[in-house]
């Protein structure tokens, strides 16, 4: 049985060394990345997968703007452990996380992916045509989700980030800055 719960601090240890098995150091180098770099999960939209209370699972959601203005999420990344896979956790995530979503009053998420998985769950490319992401995508895994009607009917232009912004500790301690010794 799988448990989908919102994703706590002490989670973070456990999800990055699942994305790391699952994508490899590649995955900050993804165009997705760019819009989550230095930004915070939408609040009450990163979610863990637990089974038989092992940490199986991860998927969160960014706020970004897509195109002109047009406030939406950004699904991913997602992923399961490899021998958790095919047993209804990614779907129970995805589902669990559009409900979510929709509960919290988002109407329209994109996501790059592969279709023939994200389709099952009502993601169409036609819904991105008009929108570009800030590096390269191939067009047929940039795909969009309306919660509300027509949230994204029309939408042009590039998808930025608007999330908050990250705090990084490091950027606060005045301890560096010369002549400011603690
Ligand atoms: C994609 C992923 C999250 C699916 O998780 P999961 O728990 O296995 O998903 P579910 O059990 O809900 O669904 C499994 C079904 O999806 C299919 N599926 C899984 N990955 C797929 C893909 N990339 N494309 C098409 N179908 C896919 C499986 O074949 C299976 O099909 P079936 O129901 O007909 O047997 C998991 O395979 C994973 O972590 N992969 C590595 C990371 C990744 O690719 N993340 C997604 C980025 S696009």
């Amino acid at each position: 049985m799988v448990l989908v719960r919102n994703e706590v601090p002490a989670d973070a240890g456990a999800r990055e060394a699942l994305l790391d098995r699952a994508f490899g150091p590649a995955r900050f180098l993804k165009t997705c990345e760019r819009l989550r770099a230095g930004r915070l999960p939408a609040e009450g939209l990163a979610f863990a997968a637990e089974q038989g209370g092992r940490f199986v699972g991860t998927l969160r959601f960014w706020h970004v703007a897509a195109g002109d203005g047009r406030p939406a999420l950004m699904l991913g990344p997602l992923a399961v452990e490899r021998d958790a896979r095919c047993g209804g956790v990614g779907s129970a995530l995805i589902e669990a996380g559009l409900d979510a979503a929709a509960t919290l009053g988002h109407g329209a998420v994109i996501l790059v992916g592969d279709a023939p998985y994200y389709e099952r769950f009502g993601f169409q490319a036609e819904t991105t045509e008009g929108l570009a992401m800030p590096g390269p995508v191939e067009r047929a895994r940039f795909l969009g989700l309306e919660l509300a009607p027509r949230a994204l009917a029309g939408a042009r232009g590039l998808v930025r980030a608007t999330g908050a912004v990250a705090f990084t500790p490091w950027a606060a301690d005045v301890s560096r800055v010369p002549g400011r010794a603690a």
